[in-house]
């Protein structure tokens, strides 16, 4: 059986034979579909991008249907059991996990770069007091590009490389002096010799003690949540990372533009919102009153549905396990009871069933979050912090992808056919 698929064009009666390529038609082929040798051909129209394929990528598999997340093929179940968030990120840019002695090396560059410029500090000084973390960290990781002039060279393997590897480095310092900024706290600096996560807890937490002793069951909990949120392919934030950094903009300013899109309550700024609307429902008695207001437009179910899932989302099963692990010991938030009683009732809700949303990585993770001492405000910043990985590894893949060029879309114009400037008073 040929992969081809024929269209007929009825406005003139012509058949066309499109060439399939991995089961899909290139765009551009339906072009040759004209009504005339003047007409520009068929487009396809495809607001938000449901159902357009913009690269080919190997790095992460997403089932929406079957509720499957892998990373170059391993299963994230597997990967939050068995790894740690640096051989993930690993993973994720170089293809395969780290054998002991590359993961040794890796973790040793990772921490040889986790200091600030002393200027980025002052930079982020500057910050009002009640300054978004989220806005800090989006323009502190943008200013790092001018910091770092050769990161232009993007054509360039080897700086790539560095760059690439500084700000993984960076992005947990970065992250903790958002933190330490909106509580009013001095900066504390990075202790290499900690691991990458024990090293953020303790630029968060470390007060006057001259030694910070991370809680090794704190510090793995962080690490899967890590795991969980370090790439996703090709969703908002990711897709502007790739389309900002297409015109061979820095990986600087393009991760700060990702993480401008990763900002917004649709996407990464969701688990702020369901923080919010947790304590707007208060109590378990109140979620059915929320969930009738939410069938009848009042605003939706923040942390519930998703383009692609309609099906549980894997990493939101992994939190829900994860949070247990987490108050035992922090003591448990009272939050999970009302999100426990609210994903019970969507899930049995006729709205939610035929609609299949169900609860997404954002509905626990804020509670997990919190139950840390975080405010909402940071949630968003610590998705960003392994997400950079992501960005970063989806950015090489695209700068090195001989198909790909600018990211140029195109419209349907509906505004006014020619006309003349009337004559002026
Ligand atoms: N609560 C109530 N109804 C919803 C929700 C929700 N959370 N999500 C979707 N719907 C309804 C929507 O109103 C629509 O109903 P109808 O067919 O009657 O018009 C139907 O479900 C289909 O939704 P959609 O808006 O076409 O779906 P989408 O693929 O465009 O949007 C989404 C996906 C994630 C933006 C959306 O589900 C949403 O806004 N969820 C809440 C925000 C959220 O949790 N975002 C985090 C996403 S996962 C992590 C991440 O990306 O960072």
């Amino acid at each position: 059986m040929p992969d081809t698929l024929t269209v007929t064009d009825n406005r003139t009666g012509k058949t066309y034979t499109l060439a399939l390529h991995d089961g899909n038609i290139r765009a551009i082929d339906l072009r040759q579909i004209q009504t005339n040798p003047d007409d520009f051909g068929v487009m396809s129209y495809d607001p938000a991008y449901t159902n357009t394929a913009a690269c080919r990528s190997s790095i992460t598999y997403i089932d929406g249907d079957k509720g499957i997340l892998r990373y170059r093929g391993y299963p994230i179940e597997q990967l939050a059991e068995k790894c740690t968030f640096p051989e993930v990120a690993y993973l994720i840019l170089n293809g395969e996990l780290p054998t002991p002695d590359q993961a040794q090396d890796w973790n040793e560059h990772l921490m040889r770069r986790t200091m600030l410029h002393e200027n980025v500090k002052k930079f982020m000084e500057g910050f009002h007091y009640d300054a978004h973390p989220m806005g800090m960290f989006i323009s502190t990781m943008a200013a790092l590009s001018t910091f770092y002039n050769e990161a232009k060279k993007v054509l360039d393997p080897e700086v790539r490389k560095l760059e690439v590897l500084r700000a993984i480095s960076k992005v947990p310092t970065i992250a903790a002096y958002t933190y330490r900024h909106s509580m009013g706290l001095p900066y504390v600096y990075p202790d290499n010799s900690l691991t990458y996560t024990e090293n953020f807890m303790n630029m968060l937490w470390k007060m006057t003690e001259p030694v910070y002793k991370p809680n090794p069951a704190i510090a793995r909990a962080l690490d899967i949540l890590f795991i969980l949120h370090a790439d996703h392919e090709q969703n908002c934030s990711t897709s502007a990372m790739r389309g900002v950094g297409s015109s061979q903009a820095d990986p600087f300013v393009a991760t700060a533009a990702a993480a401008a899109a990763l900002y917004g309550p649709l996407h990464g700024g969701a688990n702020e919102q369901v923080l919010r609307m947790l304590d707007e429902i208060g109590s378990k008695d109140k979620v059915p009153a929320y969930v009738a207001a939410v069938k009848n437009n009042k605003g939706k179910l923040m942390g519930f549905g998703h383009r692609i899932y309609k099906n549980y989302d894997p990493r939101a099963r992994i939190l829900k396990w994860a949070a247990e692990r987490v108050f035992e010991v922090t003591g448990r938030n009272p939050k999970l009871d009302i999100a426990l009683e609210l994903e019970r009732i969507a899930l049995e809700d006729d709205y939610f069933v035929q609609r299949k949303l169900y609860p997404n990585v954002d509905f626990y993770s804020g509670i997990i979050y919190q139950a840390l001492g975080f405010r909402p405000e940071m949630f968003t910043v610590l998705f960003a912090i392994p997400r950079t990985v992501g960005w970063l590894a989806q950015w090489e893949e695209m700068i090195t992808d001989p198909e790909q060029k600018i990211a140029r879309p195109r419209q349907v114009y509906t505004g006014k056919a020619l006309r003349d400037v009337p004559a002026r008073p």
